[in-house]
């Protein structure tokens, strides 16, 4: 999604904010620019396509300045042409990146019109741009403008803002999107992802909703929705390694699939002992393990898939009913809140629009409580959040989701068995059990992955097609979704998933011997119900990939392509058997020579709805 990145420094800008924009590239968009102040005026390059176009317009022709503004666009309000990539300018002077989503502008534009504006992109964003120099004619003070014009505007936005006056100064403002700004030595910055500045500093103040922030080289001030200067805590990005460095993999895809032994290991870290769980891992008051009848969880995407295994975890264990919905769908409807129901909510980056919005409307509901399992501890989420456990999975920029999914399921499994125990739903000696399984995890990941080399040869029989169905059951069946989900995100191969049970109930009339079938056929109480789908499916002509461990005694036939997964417990096999999905959907990407680590048209982080 779009990205923003703002600097003011002693020293010339546009190097700092061309290494910004990359390190925002994982975040998926469709052109890029910037804009740089200096004593000329304001002068902007952009390009379309990859960062690395507009690097090339600043080789030809170079811009320097102390002062600048940029911008990578995920296009909403028109196409990704160069008309429309940001900066957006109002005259010569006055230049804008935005992000979100301005939901009047056409009000807006329409107002503008009339008094004279010409408009020369189809953004909401342009509208902007123009209210604040509308406000400049009657304004002068730039910042006041600014917070003039911006009350005009509804929707979500993050904005910064430079003006070529004799005020050195950046005005920057958030309102429904993150924004940062980066502490440096006479120097001082914005962004909208904080990975975006660490080549200059690893400093930063976390801008809450309605702030507006005034940025010179020697200070920042911010001000809050009331209008009122406001002090925000300096906060050190404190992750040892850079996670915009691939190191030895090509891919981010594929280093974040490596790092699951060790983010998985550094999600248990501290939440479990020897044989239980620590209940203080969900903060000083976790009295509603104990309080809570119910679990509703929301999420979009992937996040989702983790929540749909939870709700087996959950039920299963804690005996608790356990609900799970898509946030864009919860955001909309009349909910009925039953008794002591706690809200759950799950997302990567805890800036999803929808699911922050899912989160809004349940404060004013009768829950319980909210939890937020989510992976970004400066995130909006965890902080509008009564309770979180974070995942600790570390930065993820490949934009398909694959650590950040193995993390969420072990912090989930880790609640449910939370709530069981507090509940008296598990036994001591249960709890142990399963607390000791968990503790292999890590090494049971790293077992998964030395199937590398067998799934990138099964994945060289995917070249050519064009559909694939996945089946699983029980908790296997929404790591059947979030394998269907990692194979069309970054392979475009149209893949759905299902059920097994529900095959013959329509799906069956797919199967012709161009379909690959992929079925998780993990060793586990649903293996005869399973084997006799799969037998629906072969004598279709259906071409089978099977993943199963040993004990399930399946083998390669004809039209069976057999690759043998560990046997672990019943309990983990979601977490470790979407491993060998990961890799596969990694390898068709690669066969097919599709951009692994931003597919085309997705965003990593979806702030807007
Ligand atoms: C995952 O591969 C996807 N890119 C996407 O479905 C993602 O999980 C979804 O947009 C939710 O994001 P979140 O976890 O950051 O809230």
């Amino acid at each position: 999604m779009c990205g923003i990145v703002g600097a003011i420094a002693q020293r010339n800008v546009a190097k700092i904010l061309l290494e910004g924009l990359s390190r925002l590239e994982y975040r998926g968009y469709d052109s890029s620019g910037v804009a740089i102040n200096n004593e000329v005026g304001v002068r902007a390059h952009r390009a379309v396509g990859k960062v690395q176009a507009l690097k090339d317009k600043f080789e030809a022709t170079p811009l320097d300045g102390k002062i600048g503004i940029a911008h990578t666009r995920w296009a909403t309000h028109g196409k990704p042409t160069e008309n429309n990539a940001h900066p957006h300018f109002s005259g010569d002077d006055l230049a804008i990146v935005h992000n979100g989503i301005i939901e009047n502008h056409d009000k807006l534009r329409n107002q503008l019109k009339t008094q004279g504006y010409v408009f020369k992109s189809e953004t909401d964003t342009e509208v902007i741009v123009h209210l604040i120099h509308q406000e400049l004619q009657s304004e002068p003070d730039f910042l006041q403008a600014v917070k003039n014009a911006l009350k005009y505007l509804e929707g979500a936005f993050a904005i910064a803002v430079t003006l070529n006056d004799q005020n050195h100064r950046l005005v920057a403002a958030r309102k429904g999107s993150p924004l940062v700004v980066g502490i440096g030595i006479e120097e001082n910055f914005v962004a909208s992802d904080q990975l975006a500045l660490l080549h200059v500093t690893d400093q930063f103040v976390f801008l809450e909703e309605g702030d507006v922030v005034e940025v010179t080289r020697d200070g920042v001030t911010i001000f809050d929705s009331q209008d009122v200067i406001q002090e925000r805590p300096v906060h050190v990005f404190n992750h040892n390694v850079d996670a915009t460095d691939k190191g030895e993999f090509r891919h981010y895809m594929m280093k974040e699939i490596y790092e699951q032994p060790k983010v998985i290991a550094a999600c248990l870290e501290g939440r479990i002992s020897e044989n239980k769980v620590l209940t203080d891992c969900f903060g000083a008051d976790s009295s509603f393990l104990k309080n809570v009848e119910n679990v509703h969880i929301v999420a979009c995407g992937t996040s989702y898939h983790a929540g749909m295994v939870a709700k087996y975890w959950i039920e299963d264990l804690a005996n608790l009913p356990c609900t799970v919905e898509v946030a864009s769908e919860y955001r909309y409807r009349k909910v009925a809140v039953p008794k002591n129901t706690l809200f759950l909510t799950l997302s990567q980056s805890g800036e999803t629009a929808d699911t922050l919005a899912a989160l809004r409307k349940a404060k004013e509901l009768d829950y319980l409580t909210s939890l937020a399992i989510c992976n970004v501890p400066s995130s909006t989420l965890v902080r509008e959040s009564a309770l979180t456990l974070l995942t600790n999975a570390g930065a993820e920029i490949g934009v398909a989701s694959t650590k950040a999914f193995t993390t969420q399921l072990t912090a989930l499994l880790i609640t449910a068995i939370a709530i069981a125990s507090e509940k008296g739903a598990l036994s001591a000696i249960k709890e142990a059990e399963l607390v000791n399984s968990m503790h292999s995890l890590p090494a049971h990941i790293d077992e998964a992955l030395k199937q590398d080399v067998a799934i990138k040869k099964v994945s060289e029989r995917f070249a050519n097609k064009h559909n694939a169905l996945f089946l699983g059951r029980g908790p296997m069946f929404p790591i059947a979704l979030e394998g269907a989900l990692k194979l069309k995100e970054i392979s475009y191969i149209h893949a759905e998933a299902y059920p097994a049970g529900e095959l013959k109930h329509g799906p069956l009339a797919l199967v012709d011997e161009d379909m690959p079938i992929i079925s998780i056929v993990p060793h586990n109480s649903m293996l005869d119900k399973l084997k006799s789908n799969l037998q629906e499916v072969a004598a279709r002509g259906g071409e089978l990939y099977v993943f199963a461990d040993k004990d399930a005694e399946l083998q390669n036939a004809e039209g069976v392509i057999f690759t043998e997964v560990l046997k672990v417990d019943e309990i983990l096999e979601p977490i470790v058997h979407v491993v060998p999905l990961q890799l596969l959907s990694y390898h068709v990407a690669v066969v097919k020579g599709t951009d692994v680590d931003q597919p085309r048209n997705l965003a990593k982080s979806v702030t807007v709805e």
